[in-house]
């Protein structure tokens, strides 16, 4: 069965987009592109059509991860197209269960931080970058690359079952 994440910040160019390209590589190296299908939008549409911040993109790029999404704001239609849901704070959490059009829709609405190691075991979202300096943007993507890890083996076990 295939499945299909949407990753979920407010403005769609720092959190949620740097969620997707990590994925994407995750994805692609575990041969499984035609099964886990990933994307990302925002709750605010405020940056549609933008490409991810520079900043994203520069630090991103120094990992091997090529951002080229466009910002987009989140549709009561994904809440149909998208198995998994995938909130990087408590607010964007909450506005995606106000939006939800179903109970089913609302059980398909988790947090990144469900995800998180033992590293992050004291953390229970992922910060909004926007406003800190460069080291903001490395603390995001060390936090999405550890949660992205354990949320693709939550989903291949989806797939087997
Ligand atoms: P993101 O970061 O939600 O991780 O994409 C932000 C981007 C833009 C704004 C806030 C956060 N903004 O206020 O425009």
């Amino acid at each position: 069965m295939k499945q299909r994440i949407l990753f979920v910040c407010l403005g769609n160019i720092c959190r949620s987009p740097a969620a997707e390209g990590i994925m994407r590589r995750l994805v692609a190296d575990a041969g499984l592109e035609g099964v886990i299908e990933v994307d990302s939008a925002g709750t605010y549409g405020g940056h549609a059509g933008e490409l991810p911040d520079a900043r994203m993109r520069r630090a991103a790029v120094k990992r091997g991860y090529d951002l080229r999404h466009r910002s987009r704001r989140i549709a009561e239609e994904d809440f149909a197209a998208f198995d998994c849901i995938v909130a990087m704070d408590d607010t964007n959490y909450e506005a995606l269960c106000r939006m939800a059009p179903s109970r089913e829709a609302i059980g398909k609405v988790c947090r990144m931080a469900e995800f998180f190691g033992p590293a992050y075991a004291d953390r229970t979202y992922v910060p909004d970058p926007y406003y800190e300096g460069h080291e903001g943007f490395e603390r995001v993507l060390d936090m999405l690359q550890e949660g992205c890890a354990n949320l693709l083996a939550e989903v291949r076990s989806r797939i087997r079952s």
